[in-house]
């Protein structure tokens, strides 16, 4: 029997605790957790194999060349290649598919050519094909979804016969729902028009059984690092014919066969296309990720991934306000929900507080937002180690958030005026609560407090020309300068914890001048409130582009800011 117990213990990070709560990882999806047998085999390789590949004139050379390259067949075995020649390292999915736009896509593709990309990729499946398309004068055309969210086979075929695409990118399993698209019906139909088939299988890797001439693509790729192996490295796997046909991309050692002043010829496959050192020990690692998934019986893991999304499925259908996306589609272990009347961001920073990490935003899919008609998401992401009692916790504590998010919602439709109101709370006093707050619960409820103080913008500037470039959730900006040359800030934010920074920030830059703005260090500010520990790095990154649109103001001409107001 599957016993992700037993699993569990394979991977020491599980057993650690943060912010005292066990932790709960269900952020597989961004990057899965790392067994013990990875970790000393990186280990290993450091201490007792050291040495460059390929070039070497001793016998540690020889003995790391061969462990690398049998790390290339592990892989070509994994998925079914023809040859380890077909197996091109790359530093993970994203250079995987700008090295197809590049050396491949930048080849074939003429002005007035046509590519087919679905609106479920993620970014890196998709802005190398839309730059390509505008490098050469081509169109990228989205493939719309069905009603489960997959790639609707019919509106494909009738895209197909419409464009004539010469590429079709589509992703295997999506990164924001977890569906998973039929690939073979949809390489078949694109193959029988005559397209190239790219897939990203980025997420299916882990969890789906992947034969990539089964799947009859051209192209499949994907990153170790969600697949329990190490960052910084993945796979492209092409068919020979195509790999043959593209030339380098990046040029330098290992990818040569002879140089001279007069002309440089290339290796062949597939060290033509892996110029430089290649990530020697994160191969290694990599293989035996993939070993360590085969000694697993992969079916019963992927039933076990599929179960707890099933029963996550019904604990949070049961929390009022949850909206599931995608609930039917056959999946991966992944749900993508949002919670009426409550920011994503604020339920997964109080969700961290309880040890429980989930991800949330657009997940690099903001095509798929838009069409889907949402700013971002929560997603939860399950992988062979989690277990029902961590569902069980995550929806407890979901539940406890939704309840305390929402009890005190601010968001009234009368809450916004049609007043501005410049406020100047006091910044000793609002540092020294949060320096004396005995927990985070203490110091969030602070931050909770002054959301609620913290007055709305008028509708009429909660305008898209207001919004601070940098925030994962929306935060609109306004600003005024006396003729005595001080300034006056309006923040608003349609998320609970920014409003609550915000009022810190009013206090610290209200009724400043320019120099006093620019000179501000807000980093001190964060470690004098205990804020830095206690903030993620999506929340930090949107403190520093409020400050720094601030700085802006305060430093350029008024007149050229959309921020800016009338002069008071
Ligand atoms: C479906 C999908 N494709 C591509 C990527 C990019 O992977 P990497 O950042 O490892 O290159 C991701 C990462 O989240 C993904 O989920």
């Amino acid at each position: 029997m599957f016993d992700p117990k037993k699993i569990r213990r394979d991977f020491p990070i599980l057993s650690s605790r943060v912010h005292g709560e066990p932790l709960v990882y269900l952020d597989n999806a961004a990057t899965t957790q790392k067994p013990r047998q990875v970790i000393e085999a990186l280990s290993r390789y450091y201490k007792l194999y050291n040495s460059n590949v390929h070039r070497g004139s001793h016998s540690l050379s020889n003995q790391s060349t061969a462990l690398f390259e049998s790390a290339r067949d592990e892989v070509a075995d994994f998925i079914g290649a023809s040859s380890p020649k077909e197996i091109i390292w790359t530093r993970g999915a994203t250079e995987a598919a700008n090295l197809i736009a590049y050396s491949y896509a930048d080849a074939v593709l003429c002005a007035g050519d046509t590519i087919l990309v679905s609106v479920l990729e993620h970014h890196a499946n998709f802005v190398p094909w839309q730059q390509i398309a505008l490098r050469k004068s081509a169109s990228i055309v989205p493939i719309p979804l069905g009603a489960d969210l997959t790639i609707d086979l019919e509106k494909l075929q009738q895209l197909l016969a419409k464009h004539q695409p010469k590429i079709v990118a589509v992703t295997h399993v999506s990164n924001a729902l977890g569906v998973i698209n039929p690939i073979k019906g949809i390489t078949q139909l694109a193959k029988s028009f005559g397209a190239t088939v790219v897939v990203d299988g980025a997420q299916a890797i882990a969890h789906e059984p992947v034969d990539v001439h089964e799947l009859g693509c051209d192209f499949y790729f994907f990153s170790a690092h969600k697949c329990y192996g190490p960052t910084g490295i993945g796979v492209l796997w092409g068919r020979e014919a195509f790999l043959e046909q593209m030339q380098p991309w990046q040029f330098g050692g290992e990818m040569i066969e002879s140089v001279s002043f007069e002309k440089t010829t290339f290796n062949t496959l597939p060290f033509k296309l892996e110029a430089g050192t290649p990530p020697i020990a994160e191969a290694i690692g990599f293989a035996q990720a993939l070993t360590y998934l085969n000694s697993l019986d992969r079916s019963a893991a992927s039933l076990h991934e599929k179960s707890l999304r099933a029963l996550a499925i019904k604990r949070l259908s049961e929390i009022e306000g949850v909206r599931l996306i995608g609930v039917d589609a056959d999946n991966v272990g992944i749900l993508s929900f949002s919670v009426d009347q409550v920011h994503h961001q604020d339920l997964a920073m109080m969700l961290d507080q309880s040890g429980i990490a989930v991800r949330s935003g657009h997940h690099c899919t903001m095509p798929l937002m838009t069409y889907l008609g949402v700013s971002g998401t929560l997603r939860a992401s399950f992988a062979l180690y989690n277990t029902e009692e961590e569902v069980e916790r995550f929806a407890l504590c979901l539940k406890e958030a939704v309840i305390a998010l929402t009890e005190t919602t601010s968001e009234h439709p009368e809450a916004h005026s049609a007043a501005i109101a410049f406020i100047s709370p006091d910044l000793p006093e609002l540092t020294a609560t949060l320096q004396t707050a005995c927990s985070w619960q203490a110091r969030l409820a602070a931050l909770q407090q002054w959301a609620e103080q913290l007055p709305h913008l008028p509708d009429t500037l909660r305008q898209p020309e207001r919004l601070v470039r940098g925030c994962e959730s929306h935060v609109w900006l306004y600003a005024e300068q006396t003729d005595e040359c001080y300034w006056h800030f309006a923040i608003d934010s349609d998320a609970r914890m920014m409003r609550g920074l915000a009022y810190l920030l009013l206090a610290a830059f209200q009724g400043k001048t320019s120099k006093e703005i620019i000179s501000f260090d807000v980093s001190d500010l964060l470690s004098a409130c205990k804020l830095n520990q206690f903030l993620s790095p999506s929340r930090t990154n949107g403190v520093y582009a409020m400050v720094d649109a601030m700085k802006t103001i305060a430093k350029s001409t008024p007149t050229d800011l959309a921020f800016f107001g009338n002069k008071i």
